[in-house]
């Protein structure tokens, strides 16, 4: 049956998320959703490209792994490091059982059954047994070189050791293991962390942001730039599995490949068992689920590899994972706890937000207090009422969740929660869900909890960054009168801050700044007054404007001044930036309210045209250069950069304005075959680096 366009926006929808979501967990190490939620948008993506395979394609995610990489020198791995496919429970599990069987015509099985570490895959190279080089999965194809900070790893051999080994060490030796923080180390991190935040804070100074588990703070800590960082922040690492190998001894079986890496020195987990049945595999998961917490380390389900590595030949690979293996995922971790209230918070665009409060609790290894509970229908749906027992789990061992309510424990009394029909701020103004919307919001402008946090984002990392100036200042200096936008910031003064008065819990009154910190804020805001045009359109707030289109807009217009008074048409040519953008921008900059905020931020010494100017000749100047599929010296979006550094553009389809497209490996077919249909010339690496140095195409 043909895609309708319904399935075929569903695609391109969940391709879009997925992406964004591989970005915030392998870029950033600062996933958004549970990896329980991220795994169905990849199973619903793979059902529908199942369902219709034209709609397939070789850049999808589903064909692929994870992110792409940053900061590191990238490492091609020369045997990709492929994922696993899951099993989210024991019928699963017995279809992957089955799945084996029928690929070995029924033959007897053995099976390795290893935990399922929640850390970072890497690959360890070794070179006549010396430790050359370690590398991050990356995408799977191409990772990071994080060689320094791996080898500050106790676990990690710096060399093998060929004398434990009868058989000797092969030339090239690489190994795949996970490295991960043990919940002790993330304890201690975590203490540290909260230690000097509260001295950052007593300094008038933000706190930084505190490691949510310990696979956050383990990427977060082999990704750093100085290895005695890395070396600080005490590692770990079991080894699973082999790479690269050229020389050394033949096996037979893995179990015998674990055998021998443990007898080179490398870290092979104890657990590690030989099963002769599928049954015996479900008696292990139960068993080591049972006692996930006593390993001193976070696991996430058990991995199930066939043993004779003759069979796992006979099975093969899908395109993205072995089919001799499946990880096998644990239920994700509930605890019960009271709800002592529900109450709700007001963002900066007047959105209402139900939250939880909890009786607190620890939940995967950290407390949870709070957890939100989205909007109205959720509430309801959930039935989660103050006084009950619930249910509550990290989602992904990231995100706190409540479940839903216990009933065998709900209190007589307990009432279903009502919604509030009026803002919790002083103005009470009356709350509004608009038709077909889940949200409920105070569309009060006056409303001075969505003015306080227009600020607190104002001032926030990704938009003017300035220091000494965190949610709790923001609450005081607004309920002092002294700001209600961020155009008063910049007319603060020492005097000001320093006359500031807060009544304490105990009714006293008391200074809230001392010289430092007074001395601090005000340093912190005059630094903001030069921040990069781009952040200071996201600090603006303006409705659908992110950091991208606030990127572009800024390249095309290069002032604030430009771009309030330029048409929405102007605007909406702007490459990655639509109708929709350009319509909100110029109905921000129409409102007299905002205007005074801008008038305010000029007086105040605010820079509006800082553009940081591209060095490089503007020979693609107005011309369309698509890329697709992967290449091996930039990655997507350096090589859109590198393309926009030179006044070109980089959209994502194929179309007669088309100058040329660059593909790199598994290029997307249909923009290769749209491009040979119209004539338009299509680059390979040289390719593109000839173009991006002259803007000729090559052989013109
Ligand atoms: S084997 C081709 N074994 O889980 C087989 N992976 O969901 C490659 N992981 O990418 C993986 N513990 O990062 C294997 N004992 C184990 C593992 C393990 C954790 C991770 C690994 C992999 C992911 C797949």
């Amino acid at each position: 049956m043909a895609a309708s366009k319904k399935d075929r926006d569903a695609v391109a929808r969940l391709r879009r998320e997925i992406a964004r979501h591989n970005e915030r967990y392998f870029v950033h190490d600062d996933p958004e959703i549970a990896d329980a939620d991220f795994d169905a948008l990849v199973r619903e993506l793979r059902a529908l490209e199942e369902r219709h395979p034209e709609l397939a394609s070789p850049d999808s995610p589903t064909a692929r792994v994870g992110g792409s990489a940053a900061a590191f020198a990238p490492v091609t791995h020369r045997v990709p490091m492929t994922s696993l496919d899951n099993a989210m429970d024991a019928d699963e599990l017995r279809a992957w059982g089955e799945r084996v069987a029928k690929g070995l015509d029924g033959a007897a099985v053995a099976y390795v059954c290893e935990p399922k570490i929640d850390g970072l895959a890497v690959s360890l190279r070794y070179e006549d047994g010396v430790l050359v080089q370690a590398a991050t999965r990356g995408d799977g194809r191409v990772g990071e070189d994080v060689t320094a900070n791996v080898a500050t790893i106790a676990d990690v051999p710096k060399r093998l050791a060929a004398t434990r080994s009868a058989r000797g060490v092969p030339g090239v030796l690489e190994v795949r293991g996970e490295v991960y923080m043990s919940t002790a180390a993330f304890r201690r991190l975590r203490e540290e962390k909260e230690r000097s935040n509260a001295a950052r804070v007593a300094e008038g100074r933000k706190p930084e942001p505190v490691p949510a588990n310990p696979r956050n703070a383990g990427a977060g800590s082999l990704r750093q730039k100085d290895p005695a960082v890395t070396a600080s922040r005490g590692l770990s690492m079991w080894a699973y599995q082999l790479g690269e190998v050229v020389g050394g001894p033949a096996f037979a079986s893995h179990a015998e490949t674990l055998e021998y890496l443990r007898g080179l020195g490398l870290p092979v987990n104890p657990r590690v068992a030989s099963v002769g049945s599928l049954a015996e595999v479900e008696d292990y998961c139960r068993e080591t689920e049972a006692r996930r917490h006593e390993l001193g380390y976070e696991i996430d389900g058990v991995v199930v590899k066939v043993d004779d590595l003759a069979q796992r030949e006979v099975l093969g690979f899908t395109s993205r994972a072995p089919r001799w293996a499946v990880a096998y995922k644990f239920a994700p971790e509930e605890r019960h706890t009271l709800l002592r209230d529900i109450m709700v918070s007001v963002g900066r665009t007047g959105r209402v937000t139900p939250f939880a409060v909890l009786e607190p609790v620890v939940v995967s290894g950290s407390t949870v207090s709070m957890a939100t509970l989205h909007n109205r229908e959720q509430v309801a749906l959930k039935d989660v009422r103050p006084g009950d027992t619930v249910v509550v789990r990290k989602a992904g061992d990231v995100i706190p969740e409540v479940v839903g309510p216990v009933l065998a424990k709900r209190p007589a009394r307990a009432k279903p929660w009502k919604f509030p029909a009026t803002c919790p701020c002083d103005l009470r103004s009356a709350l509004v869900q608009a038709e077909g919307e889940a949200d409920t919001r105070c569309v009060e402008p006056e409303c001075p909890y969505q003015r306080d946090q227009r600020i607190i984002h104002f001032a926030s990392r990704g938009a003017m960054d300035v220091e000494g100036l965190g949610e709790r200042t923001v609450f005081a200096l607004s309920d002092a009168g002294l700001v209600a936008d961020p155009g008063d910031l910049y007319a603060l003064d020492r005097d000001a801050l320093l006359g500031l008065t807060v009544t304490s819990d105990d009714g006293e009154e008391r200074r809230y700044f001392g010289e430092v910190s007074a001395g601090n804020l005000l340093a912190g805001i005059a630094a903001s007054r030069s921040r990069p045009l781009p952040k200071l359109l996201v600090g603006l707030g303006v409705k659908h404007l992110g950091p991208a289109a606030a990127e572009s807009l800024a390249r095309r217009f290069g002032s604030l001044d430009a771009i309030a008074v330029a048409g929405a048409e102007e605007i909406a040519e702007v490459d990655g930036v639509g109708e929709v953008i350009a319509a909100s921008v110029t109905s921000w900059f129409a409102d007299a309210g905002h205007r005074a905020i801008v008038e305010k931020l000029r007086r105040g010494g605010v820079d509006f045209a800082h553009v940081v100017r591209s060095e490089a000749p503007q020979v693609l100047a107005g011309r369309a250069v698509v890329v697709t599929g992967t290449l091996e010296g930039w990655s997507r979006e350096e090589a859109e950069a590198a393309i926009k550094d030179r006044g070109g553009k980089s959209p994502g389809s194929v179309s007669a304005k088309t100058y040329a497209v660059v593909a790199g490996a598994e290029p997307g077919a249909s923009k290769v075959t749209k491009a040979a249909e119209l004539g338009i010339p299509v680059l390979d690496e040289a390719g593109f680096r000839a173009l991006l140095s002259t803007g000729e195409l090559p052989g013109s």
